[in-house]
Order: C-alpha cells, then sequence, then structure tokens
C-alpha cells in the first residue's frame, strides 16, 4: 500500500459518493445540487486520485463512464425473458375492445390501468448484479438483442450503482430518447460541421447508441425513462406496477413523472386525451400512449401472447409525420407582396387531417433542404401547427426530379418580381395594384382585429374584386345591398347584415385604423403603442414626416428620434412608418376612407402630470366598460397602457374571466387591481 493510500481512499470514496448524488439530483430528479464547476473540480479531483493510485478506480466510478476502449462490434446478448412488444389501439373503438377483453377475462366491472406515455426512442434491458450496472442491451428481435454497455455508461441518468437494499440480480427495462432540445442542439452542431442532420430525435438516440465509441456516444444528449421489468434472481415482485416504479425510483432510477394510474376505461380515454394536448409543449416526442393492467397477478392470469402481452396496450396518437409525393411547387402572393412557395402533395392523412399543401417558407429553405419536385418528402403537422415539408427522402428522388426556381414574374399580375441580393426573397412590386396582394390586404383589413367588419370572407372578398367592386379599403363602404345581391348566392338578408356590418365598423379606433392598414412589422400592439403615444392620426404623419428628413443620418441613433421615442419602436420598424407615410397615395387611401364615413376618436395622450404619470397598466379580462375606454381614463391620468405584464408593470387592471395576464402578474408580485379599485386610483390626487 502507498503512504497515505487509506485517506486517498476514503477520499475517493467520499468524492464518489458526492458525485454519484449530484448525478441523480440532476439527471433523475431534475433538481440540481451543486453547479457544473463543482461538479467538475469534484470529478477531476477524483480522476487524479484514480491515476495516482489505479486500485482506487472502481466500475462505477463516475469517471468510469466513458471508460474502455472501442469494443469494435457489438455482442449479441439473448434476453432471458424475451423482450415483447405491445399491440396497437387506432383508435377509441379498439382501445375499448382491449379493456373489454380484459375485464371478461378477469372477470371484473373495471380495473386499473398504469397510463404511461409512449417514449418514441429504443427500448434497453438493463442488468444489474448485486446493484452494479453490468450489461446493457439493445431490443434486438426481442429474443437476442446486441451488448451496449459502454454506450449506455455514458448516460449519466443510468446509475452505475443502484441506491438502497438491490438483489442479487434484476434487469431492468426502458426507454433511451433524445429530448427535443439535445437533439436541435445536435443538429446545429451536426450542420455547422457539415455532416448530415438527423431526421428525428428517435433516428439521432439510434445512432448515438450504436457508436462504435462510447465516447461520441457521451457527447449526445440521451435520456432514459424506465418502465419495465426484466429477468430476476432473489427479486420478491411487487404487487402492481405502481408499486414497481416507485422501487425503480428508490432506486434511483429515473421515473417518467407523467406516469398515471387510471380506474377504468373511462379515466384512461381522459388521460389519453390531457396527454394528445400535451404533446406539443412536451420536451421530448411521444407517440401514444401505454396502457398497462396495474396489478401483477391479474398480468398472469391474462397471460402473453408470443409478440406481445394480453394486458397492455399502446394507444397511438395521429401520426405527427408521414411521407407522400412532392407534386408541385406554387408560389403565393402575401398582403405585402412577398411571394412564397407553396407544396402541391399527393394527398396524406397526418396529424389528424388530410395535408395536400404544405408551407415551403422561402427558396433559401427550399436550398436548405435540398427540395426537388417529384421527391418523396417527410410531411409534419403538429397539433394546430401548419403542415411543412420537413426533409426529403435522398435515396427515393427519381431521376426526373426538378430543381425549384423563384418565379421571374409576379403569378398574380405578372409584374417583374424583386429580388433579395441573395436571390432568395422575392417580392411583387405592384401593391394593391396585383390583385392577389389587394385581396390579402382586404382580408386583412376586416380582420376581427382591424376593423372587424364580419360577414366577408375569403370567397365573396374575391367576387367583390373580380366585379371590379373594391379596388383599396374605402371602395368597401360603398358596396350596397343591392350590389351584393347581384354577387352569386347573396339573398336579401345576408346582403342587409353585411351592410349593416360595414356601416357599424366605420366608427372605430385609431389603433385598429393603423393596425388595419396593414403596413409591414406594424402588428396589434405597435398599432396600439403608436396610438397612445401620439393620440392622433396627424400627429403621427407629422412625426413620420419630420423623421423622414433624418432619413439619411450617419449615426444610427440620430435616425427616425420622434418615432424611437415611442416604446417598441426601433430602427426598423420606423423607416416603415416613414415610408409608408410619405407615399402620398397611402395618404390619399386614408383620405377617401374619411369621405366614405370612417372615423375615430383622439386618443387621450398621456400626460405627464396626472395621478398616474409614470405609471404602466396592462387591461385584462372583462370591465364594465369597453377597453379603449379604459385605456383613455388611465392615458388622461398620466398612466400608459401597454400591451404585456412584465416586471416593469406597475398595475394590472382585472375584469372577469382575466386569465394568462392575471396569473403572471401575481407571479411577478404585480398589484392587480379590480374596477373599483382604479376608480379609486383614479381619482386619487397627483403625488407631490
Ligand atoms: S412496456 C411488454 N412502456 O414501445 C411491454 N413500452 O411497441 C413492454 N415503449 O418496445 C413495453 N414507452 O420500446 C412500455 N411506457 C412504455 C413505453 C414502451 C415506449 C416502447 C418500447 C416497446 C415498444 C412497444
Amino acid at each position: 500500500m502507498k503512504p497515505g493510500a487509506s485517506d486517498s481512499a476514503a477520499r475517493a470514496a467520499e468524492l464518489r459518493r458526492r458525485l454519484t448524488d449530484a448525478e441523480h439530483a440532476y439527471y433523475v430528479l431534475d433538481q440540481p445540487q451543486m453547479d457544473d464547476a463543482e461538479y467538475d473540480a469534484l470529478l477531476r479531483e477524483l480522476q487524479a486520485l484514480e491515476s495516482a493510485d489505479p486500485e482506487l478506480v472502481r466500475p462505477d466510478s463516475p469517471t468510469q463512464r466513458v471508460g474502455g476502449s472501442p469494443s469494435g462490434a457489438f455482442a449479441p446478448v439473448p434476453h432471458r425473458v424475451p423482450m415483447r412488444s405491445l399491440n396497437n389501439a387506432l383508435d377509441e373503438g379498439e382501445f375499448l375492445s382491449f379493456d373489454r377483453r380484459v375485464c371478461e377475462g378477469l372477470g371484473r366491472a373495471h380495473v386499473t390501468y398504469m397510463v404511461e406515455p409512449k417514449l418514441d426512442g429504443l427500448a434497453v434491458n438493463l442488468r444489474y448484479e448485486h446493484g452494479r450496472f453490468v450489461q446493457g442491451a439493445t431490443r434486438g428481435d426481442g429474443q437476442t438483442g446486441e451488448d451496449i454497455t459502454a454506450n449506455l455508461r455514458t448516460l449519466r441518468s443510468l446509475p452505475l450503482r443502484l441506491r438502497g437494499q438491490a438483489p442479487p440480480m434484476v434487469e431492468v427495462r426502458g426507454e433511451v430518447f433524445m429530448p427535443h432540445a439535445g437533439f436541435a442542439r445536435l443538429n446545429a452542431e451536426q450542420a455547422a460541421r457539415g455532416d448530415r442532420t438527423f431526421v428525428n430525435p428517435r433516428n439521432a438516440a439510434a445512432g448515438a447508441l450504436r457508436q462504435i465509441d462510447p465516447q461520441l456516444t457521451a457527447q449526445r444528449p440521451l435520456q432514459l425513462y424506465v418502465y419495465a421489468l426484466g429477468a430476476s434472481d432473489g427479486y420478491t415482485l411487487p404487487a402492481t406496477q405502481q408499486a414497481l416504479l416507485a422501487q425503480f425510483r428508490d432506486w434511483g432510477l429515473p421515473v417518467n413523472p407523467l406516469n398515471a394510474v387510471a380506474e377504468g376505461a373511462d379515466a384512461c380515454l381522459a388521460c389519453y386525451e390531457k396527454l394528445l394536448a400535451q404533446r406539443p409543449q412536451l420536451p421530448f416526442d411521444i407517440d401514444g400512449v401505454v396502457y398497462k393492467v396495474d396489478a401483477l397477478a391479474a398480468r398472469e392470469e391474462l397471460g402473453e401472447l408470443a409478440r406481445a402481452p394480453r394486458w397492455a396496450i399502446a394507444y397511438k396518437f395521429p401520426a405527427e409525420e408521414a411521407q407522400t409525393r412532392l407534386l408541385d411547387v406554387e408560389f403565393q402572393v402575401g398582403r405585402t407582396g412577398a411571394i412564397t412557395p407553396v407544396a402541391r402533395l399527393a394527398p396524406v392523412f397526418v396529424g389528424g387531417a388530410t395535408v395536400s399543401n404544405a408551407t415551403l417558407h422561402n427558396l433559401d429553405e427550399i436550398r436548405r433542404k435540398d427540395i426537388h419536385i417529384g421527391d418523396t418528402v417527410i410531411v409534419r403537422r403538429a397539433g394546430d401547427v401548419i403542415p411543412e415539408v420537413k426533409a426529403v427522402v435522398i435515396d427515393q428522388r427519381p431521376t426526373d426530379a426538378r430543381t425549384i426556381d423563384l418565379p421571374s414574374q409576379c403569378p398574380a399580375c405578372r409584374s417583374e418580381v424583386e429580388r433579395s441580393d441573395d436571390a432568395v426573397v422575392a417580392r411583387c412590386p405592384a401593391g394593391l395594384g396585383c390583385p392577389a396582394q389587394l385581396h390579402a390586404a382586404l382580408l386583412h383589413f376586416v380582420s376581427r382585429r382591424a376593423l372587424d367588419i364580419e360577414g366577408i370572407g375569403d370567397k365573396l372578398m374575391q367576387q367583390l374584386i373580380d366585379h371590379g367592386r373594391v379596388a383599396e379599403p374605402a371602395d368597401l363602404f360603398a358596396v350596397t345591398a343591392e350590389s351584393l345581391m347581384a354577387l352569386e348566392r347573396m339573398g336579401e338578408k345576408s346582403a342587409a347584415n353585411r351592410v349593416a356590418a360595414l356601416d357599424k365598423a366605420k366608427s372605430t379606433t385609431l389603433a385598429r385604423l393603423l393596425y388595419g392598414l396593414g403596413i409591414r412589422d406594424v402588428g396589434e400592439r405597435t398599432a396600439d403603442t403608436l396610438a397612445q403615444h401620439f393620440g392622433r392620426y396627424e400627429a403621427l404623419l407629422a412625426a413620420c414626416q419630420a423623421d423622414a428628413a433624418t432619413a439619411g443620418e450617419e449615426k444610427d441613433k440620430d435616425r427616425y428620434p420622434r418615432l424611437r421615442a415611442v416604446a417598441d419602436v426601433g430602427p426598423e420598424v420606423a423607416k416603415r412608418l416613414v415610408d409608408w407615410f410619405s407615399d402620398p397615395q397611402k395618404q390619399a387611401m386614408v383620405q377617401r376612407l374619411r369621405e366614405a364615413g370612417v372615423h375615430w376618436p383622439d386618443v387621450a395622450v398621456a400626460s405627464a402630470e396626472g395621478p398616474l404619470s409614470g405609471r404602466r397598466f396592462v387591461i385584462t379580462g372583462t370591465l364594465p366598460e369597453a377597453r379603449d375606454a379604459v385605456a383613455a381614463r388611465i392615458t388622461a391620468a398620466g398612466g400608459q397602457v401597454v400591451g404585456s405584464v412584465s416586471r416593469k408593470t406597475d398595475y394590472v387592471v382585472a375584469g372577469e374571466a382575466a386569465g394568462s395576464k392575471r396569473v403572471k402578474a401575481e407571479q411577478l408580485g404585480v398589484t392587480v387591481l379590480g374596477w373599483e379599485a382604479l376608480l379609486k386610483l383614479l381619482d386619487a390626487p397627483t403625488p407631490v
């Protein structure tokens, strides 16, 4: 023994314990105990002790996660207990038949199930002998897997030693997967190095587990959740899956916190709906829900089939991805003239709906993803998200596949398109002279958050344009019931309703008008802030005209000072505003809106001297007065009304059915005012 060896041994043991605890806290419990620097320092100290005296090295030391040299091949591992698959239920009916079979088989009216998200990764078998991790294997064909022990050791959520009392031998089964955040990071790194990117987290996880060199696996962000027992020796089985999962947790193994217990089929279906709704927000992919009879004795009674047990089923979610053919690419012209490619697809059922169009964003994206017409593509539709072409299946590219180029003319009006310098973005310069832009601009003008004119949708607007009834927003207000009835399928009542809606919309607000005009980059929030700040249309116009003279200033900070004094308005938005307000045609268009009877009240501009000066307010929920009126009261008293709650907010005025903003205010400790409290505050004398 070397001098001082017993001290070193004690210190090494202490370091192993502290590092193992820290890994468990961080990777399994998700409750970090120490920061990375401290962890690294302890690990380095342990490494130093171990290299000074190799006899101190233990196989379950945190330094041994990446150990040994590449094995060259994965040796076969026969599974003592086969790794079965699960039967699938594709709809509610199939799930209910499963439940009926289970109930009948057990002679019970209803059964308790463990409900677990079906993780979309790779099944592994983890063998522990006397608490020590000795072997990890893939599922393989269910009878024989491959030895991937060295790679699995690099997963920090996988304990190298079980906590507490462990049996002589136990096999624990679970899923290795890659969370979204890690997947995105990995793909960004791959792309930066010019390496191939992975199509989805599952493929990336599979690739990581099959690395010949565990060093490479160690760099991949893999996670593990365990959910089943394999073979065991000298272990007394618990009575239920719930108890089994609790045992796993006690041993320090990671168990999915989303697992739940459900009594009977209805509760199971409720869990399905809940997880389906949570799915888009989850940090990892799940492709369905697994239901397992909770009582282990009941499982014995039901038995197993060759491929899958009778006591469990996977109720799959509608696939979010599917393959189909890209038939063609068309170009669409948006409200601001941007020309965007749209994929025309062979119809395919994905994400619970039939999809035949998908967005391609822009040419840059098409080039990056190497998309050709004729390609087999992977289409993704998650939740309410617009379908998109995620990737191409390169090895299925036909020889006559065609490349995609930007059109040189606008597909709607044949104007020569303007291209960005890098030739990836094309724009139609024709403005409202282009029927496609006119159509989109008018739909925006009548939309709910703009002038809010009910009953004029896509088709009717197209007819109005085609019949030459409208060529700009003001024309809408000249539309009569007679002219509407002259259009296809429009009855007297419907026509009258629409004219009434148009009439009502003439009385609007400055904020709605500014938003409805469709100035580029002026969204609802910015429109609102501009209205609050300038109060009158003319004041905004005057500021834009005065700022136009500063456009050529050399220093950024000297450009557009009046507009940039407005909260949220930066140099780009300021430039858009100056451009728009300097265009005489746009001013004439607003003038014609006024002549058509469109009007809006001036907004009280925040007075510097008022009881509420310098205070920021957010209004939410339903109040006894309209939101605009409440905002006017606040600004008249010197306060400022803003859109979203932050630490800088002084008060949140919450009416009935106030939702997330109120919650956020409470979280941030911002004062929440009711209607009465606001009225009191408005009356308060000016502070000295
Ligand atoms: S239990 C005999 N539980 O789904 C039961 N499997 O289609 C064995 N999977 O090979 C599996 N999440 O890779 C079980 N909570 C979960 C699961 C799960 C994902 C995978 C596993 C299995 C496949 C069966």
